[in-house]
């Protein structure tokens, strides 16, 4: 019987995140100031964030021991299972070999945890007492909120308002491990405000939700920042998922040919894909492929340039594929996906060719999604579901070929909080929505006048 789940031990958990900045063949242009204009260094950053993590931002060194503490922590649900998706294959009558690392078996119910529980461990060794974060589909809320629970951290999230009021439970698992949560944008800052008084209505987008959280660590003595995706580090620490995979697909006697992940700032799909990415800078052929929303389609359809992370431009200008920082992605139902702009690794690599990028409309993803479930069992995370449609579509493409292909995709997380967005597409009330070119075109002109990337 061939095997359906690759399982490590505990001792296979990794004991060093992978950095791939030591091993890019163009580096990634310096991350700008805002007032400035200048590269930002580490004396730029200690107001948000504690020196171990700043260190880790712009560290050059290709492997970085994990603490034993976090490790630990990690004891709790890592290493996560590799799957082959065996019902899946015969379903799709592939001759592919699909296989997912699946992350949605973390307490908080995806990959953020492999991240959160790093920087709650270095802010809490540095002394902080509290922390201040966004959150788009609560996943991240969640996840921050447990790791702060760990360490004996305060905690308050600040919701995108769509996301607070579709998924509701999201907000009660953050207040169940102790953090406060509040809709985004709110009357708690400056930002939000501002916001509100222009569109009292407005849904939100992590681009506010991140000016709130950066303002009330900039403005609160005994707070910093934390951010789930984007920033180097995070997406360190997420190399965990990939270097397990990669022993697993040893285990399976087997290597992808193709590695998928949905992005929202890109850190399941760097988690899962750079430790890949090592193998195909030094020669191997294997494709690394980015999935977005075609109603936030930041790879396929923004532009290369200095933009800011969030709303009100408090956030350090980065170099990366953006749709501008006021633009307010529509209410797809992925909403850790809703997000302007992309890490900035990621999208270095992308530019350089190492990394491609797909979209798919939301109708057809879920489509995907009830599919996978009915084979596999498990219900992804809307955003998940998106790597989910990828991998399926390869299959796809492999029996159109008559090619025995190998896919591994990152199952991100599960989807138990989502189900009014399933209930929605099984009641046919879902909608697809239109590159919104004319919204995004706008958002861009915004941006003449700042310094572009080379
Ligand atoms: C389950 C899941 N997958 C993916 C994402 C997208 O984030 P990232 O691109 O950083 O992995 C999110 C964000 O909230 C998420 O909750």
């Amino acid at each position: 019987m061939e095997a359906t789940k690759f399982l490590l031990s505990e001792n296979d958990i990794p004991k060093q995140w992978y950095n791939i900045s030591a091993d890019m063949p163009n580096p990634m242009q310096p991350v700008l100031h805002p007032g400035t204009g200048q590269p930002v260094g580490p004396d730029d950053l200690a107001p948000l964030f504690p020196m171990a993590i700043i260190m880790q931002e712009v560290s050059q060194d290709r492997w970085i021991d994990i603490p034993e503490p976090v490790r630990d922590i990690y004891r709790l649900w890592r290493p996560t299972p590799l799957h082959r998706a065996r019902r899946l294959e015969e379903a799709l009558g592939t001759p592919a070999k699909i296989y997912y690392k699946y992350e949605g078996g973390s307490p908080a119910g995806s990959h953020k945890p492999n991240t959160s529980v790093a920087q709650a461990y270095y802010n809490s060794a540095e002394g902080v007492k509290r922390i201040a974060t966004e959150t788009g589909a609560g996943q991240w809320g969640s996840a921050l909120s447990m790791a702060c629970s760990f360490f004996g951290l305060q905690c308050k999230v600040y919701m995108v308002k769509v996301s607070y009021n579709q998924k509701p439970y999201r907000k009660s698992m953050i207040r169940a491990w102790g953090a406060e949560v509040v809709p985004s944008p709110s009357e708690d800052t400056q930002a939000g405000r501002s916001i509100l008084e222009g569109d009292p209505n407005s849904p939100g987008s992590l681009g506010i939700a991140i000016s709130e959280a950066m303002e009330d660590a900039a403005t609160n003595d005994d707070t910093k920042y934390s951010l789930g995706s984007v920033l180097n580090h995070v997406l360190l620490h997420q190399t965990v998922v990939g270097q397990e995979a990669k022993k697993q697909m040893e285990m399976a006697g087997d290597y992808p040919d193709v590695v998928i992940g949905c992005v929202g700032g890109g850190s399941n799909f760097a988690g899962l894909s750079f430790p890949f990415a090592m193998d195909k800078i030094a020669g191997k052929d294997v494709t690394l492929l980015a999935v977005e929303p075609a109603a936030c389609p930041t790879l396929t359809k923004g532009q290369f340039l200095y933009d800011f992370g969030d709303t009100a431009q408090l956030a350090p200008l980065v170099p990366m594929y953006t749709l501008g920082h006021d633009f307010i992605p529509p209410e797809i139902h992925a909403g850790g996906l809703r997000y302007h702009g992309m890490s900035p690794l990621i999208c270095q690599l992308y530019k350089d060719g190492i990394m491609d990028a797909r979209s798919y409309h939301q109708v057809e993803v879920f489509k995907s999604a009830v599919d996978f479930a009915r084979c596999e069992g498990i219900i992804p995370a809307p955003e998940s579901a998106h790597a989910v449609k990828a991998a399926m579509d390869e299959a796809l493409k492999a029996k159109e070929e008559g090619k025995e292909k190998s896919i591994l995709f990152n199952l991100s997380g599960h989807g138990h909080f989502d189900l009014a967005a399933y209930e929605d597409f099984m009641d046919g009330n879902l909608k697809d929505y239109e590159y919104p070119e004319k919204a995004i075109q706008e958002s861009i002109k915004a941006l003449e006048g700042l310094p572009v990337p080379q």
